[in-house]
């Protein structure tokens, strides 16, 4: 999809190409080991990518969510936790410019730092791996 609109927009020389990664990118997502290993992937190409058209006038950010309310969760949204799509992506599109790479809204930001010191450099712990394990489930039942 890149490849076919990014010559148009450098054309131009403006345009906007939002990459939806996830928190889940962002360190080893056990039980979600493939799809985290992707969104890995997305973070560092579409960093990488905004480094190399930042002065083309095309924006290209990378959205880095946890919890929102969609087809794939399937689980309605919670105050303090789960976002509504609808509210996410309001927040999300008035970071367009100021960030290139975020968690969209300031409650996943906030989630984002809370979660940090228990999953940054590989040090999860049995407690921390049980939650990963029974929230995974919790998603597989839904
Ligand atoms: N929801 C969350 O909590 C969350 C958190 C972090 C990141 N994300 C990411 O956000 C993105 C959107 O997910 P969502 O939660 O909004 O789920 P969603 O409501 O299920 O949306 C997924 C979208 O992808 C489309 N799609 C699926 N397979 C496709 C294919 N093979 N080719 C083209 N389009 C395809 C679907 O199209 P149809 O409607 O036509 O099926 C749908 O529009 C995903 O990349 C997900 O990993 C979601």
């Amino acid at each position: 999809m890149t490849r076919i609109i990014l010559p148009q927009m450098t054309a131009r020389g403006r345009g906007v190409i939002i990459n939806i990664s996830s928190e889940a990118g962002r360190q080893p997502s056990p039980f979600l080991a493939l799809y985290g290993a992707t969104k890995a992937f997305m973070n560092s190409l579409s960093q990488a990518m905004a480094l190399e058209y930042q002065s083309s006038g095309v924006i290209i950010q990378t959205l880095t969510p946890l919890l929102v309310s969609s087809n794939i969760t399937k689980i309605p949204p919670r105050k303090f936790l789960v976002k509504s799509s609808d509210d996410f992506v309001r927040e999300a599109l008035d970071t367009v410019g100021v960030s290139n790479f975020t968690s969209g809204c300031f409650l996943h930001s906030v989630h984002s730092l809370l979660l940090w010191p228990l999953t940054s450099n590989f040090k999860f712990t049995i407690p921390i791996l049980t939650f990963f394990h029974s929230l995974f489930r919790a998603f597989r039942r839904s």
